[in-house]
């Protein structure tokens, strides 16, 4: 499938980068694409003319727009699980008519929200509540506190705190200095069985209990699973529901974003749908070579399963999207790190890159040495607003602006050894000092990035990127022949923490465990653990 693609790539390897620009005065437009104000340049990379028409190629020899309607039009496109893929819906409320299962798709959405909107309201407005806690984790965490952070300017709800990880040091210190009459606790897990989740949930509760407080009105449920949430003791009325076709990591934008409607009220959650819908649109609409989506993922196919550049590192120049490299990488490799395709064969070539990254500028203080001079190539996704919030400090947001170009302009261009010398030179070093500091002050330079750039960080801008990412993934699953929508490498791990919890506890012996585990386990015995 990659045969011709890997013929062109070793036709420009050492092709440099800058080289194109000299060619072609019109490449940066040329190698962009925008939507709704927001504008994805790829000129800094290898990609030409030729290799686009062959990357985009891929797009029909899959079937991704046949795929993509299949999806959005509700058919159960997670085959693994016998499920439709409807996060598409949540922002949709308007479109005609969607039925799954005999359920009115629309229906639901439009009467959760309005029931969504009607809570928050009143947890906004009634002065009960001074802290909001969310409990979850995974997507019933990540996307919410991602999205809390990003639109801070507009938060002018209860203060939001999140508390997903099962080691009590993250309830206990999150509940340090909260009121337990004046908390709010939102238990969101669509499964309602997560054992970090559920864990932290009962401690939560028995918080509220032992400080005076009332779980009856101080819980809410976020869930998929009625019975379970009144198990808990959360009544119907507190609970919001959701599908099966609303994948985890796909759930911020209905019930799971309820800390986030009430932190930024219903109309700025209203604008974040509607950047969402957006970027849906135009991801059904725009031509292969004119599509966000559909450019960010060929990108991300060319650099990791062409070019074999083993990780993807995402720099947003944002300090509010601080939290995007970590959601990304909950989205992008519990969705498309598999080795099995879709029909159940082996995965004819590598599964989605690893994802990792770090708000700009303070990454450049810490990793990006290794970016501009390790020996290995880290294609760079840069994001940055081109507006603050901070109309009295723009002279930050101008140097953060900055700092974001220089960083892809100091990866194409490097720093040649003749310009190393020259600098060492003028230091005053001769002979072979002069050559050995040189060598370390060289940049290779011709290595790849793209950057994102959008007007300010609005809902609407922040439903349009987060839209972006997900049907990203999508075309690259569709490509890859991957199932996007499962998680079954999440499993074996769970299952074995299930069975090791006795063995912790000292209720059970080692036996049958290999010998590391149980040395492990010993350790921790004998240090009073
Ligand atoms: O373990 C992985 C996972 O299933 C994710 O896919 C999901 O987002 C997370 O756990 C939380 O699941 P739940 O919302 O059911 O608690």
């Amino acid at each position: 499938m990659f045969d011709d693609l890997k013929r062109l790539r070793g036709a420009v390897e050492n092709r440099r980068i800058e080289s194109l620009f000299a060619e072609d005065a019109e490449r940066a437009a040329a190698f962009s694409a925008s939507c709704g104000g927001m504008l994805f340049d790829y000129s800094k990379t290898q990609i030409d003319a030729e290799i686009r028409a062959a990357l985009v190629s891929l797009c029909d020899a899959a079937g991704v727009a046949a795929r993509r309607e299949a999806m959005i039009s509700g058919e159960r496109v997670n085959e693994t699980e016998g499920r439709a893929v409807l996060h598409t819906a949540l922002r949709d409320r308007d479109g005609e008519d969607l039925f799954v299962g005999g359920e009115d798709v629309r229906a639901g959405v439009r009467s959760t929200l309005s029931r969504m909107r009607k809570f928050s309201g009143e947890v906004r407005s009634s002065g009960q509540y001074d802290d909001v806690v969310n409990i979850g984790i995974g997507g019933s965490d990540l996307g919410p506190a991602m999205a809390v952070l990003a639109l801070a300017p507009f938060h002018d709800g209860p203060r939001c705190h999140f508390v997903s990880n099962v080691d009590g040091a993250h309830i206990q210190d999150t509940l340090k200095g909260l009121d337990p009459k004046r908390t709010l606790f939102i238990v969101a897990s669509k499964t309602f069985t997560t054992i970090e989740t559920m864990t932290n949930a009962r401690t939560a509760r028995d918080w509220v209990v032992a400080g005076g407080g009332d779980p009856g009105t101080q819980f809410a449920a976020l869930s998929t699973a009625a019975e379970d949430v009144a198990d808990f003791g959360i009544a119907a009325e507190r609970m919001f529901s959701f599908e099966d076709w609303v994948g985890g990591r796909y759930s911020m934008w209905g019930p799971i974003g309820l800390s986030l409607m009430i932190a930024i009220g219903a109309e700025n959650f209203d604008q974040f749908l509607a950047g969402g819908k957006a970027m849906d649109d135009h991801f059904r609409s725009a031509p292969w070579e004119q599509n966000l989506p559909v450019m960010l993922a060929l990108t991300g196919i060319w650099h990791h399963q062409i070019c074999g550049h083993p990780t993807r590192a995402v720099l947003p120049y944002d300090q509010r999207l601080s939290r995007l490299p970590a959601y990304l990488q909950q989205l992008e490799m519990e969705s498309n790190g598999k080795s099995v395709a879709m029909d159940g064969q082996a995965l004819n070539c590598t599964s989605g890159p690893v994802v990792w990254g770090e708000a700009g500028t303070n990454g450049q203080h810490a990793f990006y040495q290794l970016i501009h001079q390790g020996t290995g190539v880290v294609p760079c996704e840069f994001l940055v607003a081109a507006r603050g919030h901070e109309p009295a400090l723009v002279h930050h947001h101008q140097l953060l602006v900055a700092n974001c170009l220089a960083q892809s302009e100091a990866l194409m261009r490097g720093r040649p050894i003749e310009v190393a010398r020259a600098r060492m030179a003028a230091k005053g070093l001769e002979g072979a000092e002069l050559e050995r500091q040189a060598r370390h002050r060289v940049f290779p330079g011709n290595r790849p990035s793209t950057t994102l750039i959008y007007p300010q960080l609005t809902p609407f801008v922040f439903g349009q990127i987060i839209a972006l990412y997900e049907h990203r993934v999508f075309v690259e699953g569709v490509i890859l022949g991957i199932n996007s929508y499962d998680q079954w490498g999440v499993e074996l791990g769970k299952e074995l923490a299930t069975s090791l919890g006795p063995v912790v506890e000292g209720k059970e012996s080692t036996a049958g465990k290999d010998g590391s585990t149980a040395a492990l386990v010993a350790f921790i015995h004998a240090q009073g653990g």
